[in-house]
């Protein structure tokens, strides 16, 4: 499974892309607001820590005007990833992109249906939004069985990144489930590092070590 992190602060990534197990990033609207710095300046720098994938959102809402920001966002850096809202226009912008070898990543996808037709336009990456779905009553882990039966059916290459996740528990339901990608909050990623039996084994190996002879 490849661990993206789902975030736009820089610092955050450099600590965890610093431990090698960072395959990617996505950012949106909301987290490079978050980050508030240029975003320019923002992505160039995530790019540069990450080697992998870095998805970066458009804004336009007809095909053509996704088009051109793809165009400019694909200029920051070779990783770059155009991030395109599920939609007519948006699944007209990824099969041109997908014509002019840029890659894409289909987000906000609440359904199968959605992750069928984006897999067809030709995206790299699908997002389903498991946590939203979560939030309003929808088993969001369902809709990535169904997603991930349907492209093995028919040999879709699109990876399927669940994003919208909001604890580790998603991670080893999607890991179960064999996405290939989960996009993680840090607060996520820092969780799974976590137990509290490592903690306890930790104060008592070091309290064992101050009774160990040392010469
Ligand atoms: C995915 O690429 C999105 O950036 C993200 O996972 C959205 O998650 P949210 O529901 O926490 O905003």
């Amino acid at each position: 499974m490849k661990v993206f992190l789902d975030t736009a602060i820089v610092d955050e990534i450099r600590e965890f892309a610093a431990t090698g197990l960072v395959d990617g990033v996505t950012t949106n609207p909301s987290l490079l607001k978050r980050a508030q710095a240029p975003y320019g300046e923002v992505l160039t720098e995530i790019c540069r820590l990450v080697p992998g994938p870095v998805s970066a959102e458009v804004l336009a809402e007809d095909a053509a005007g996704m088009l051109g920001e793809a165009r400019e966002l694909v200029g920051i850096a070779e990783n770059i990833v155009i991030k395109i809202p599920m939609g007519v226009e948006g699944m007209r912008a990824v099969r041109a992109l997908r014509e002019e070898g840029i890659e894409t990543n289909v987000t906000l996808v609440f359904s199968t249906n959605q992750a069928l037709l984006a897999a067809k336009a030709g995206a790299r990456f699908v997002s389903p939004f498991i946590g939203r779905l979560d939030d309003a009553g929808h088993a969001g882990m369902d809709v990535v069985a169904e997603i991930l039966e349907v492209y093995a059916n028919y040999d879709f290459e699109t990876e399927v990144i669940v994003a919208s996740v909001r604890h580790p528990l998603h991670v080893i339901e999607a890991g179960l489930l064999g996405a290939d990608i989960v996009t993680l909050p840090t607060k996520v990623l820092r969780a799974m590092f976590e137990h509290p039996l490592t903690d306890v084994g930790k104060a008592k190996f070091l309290e064992a070590w101050r009774d160990v002879p040392k010469q």
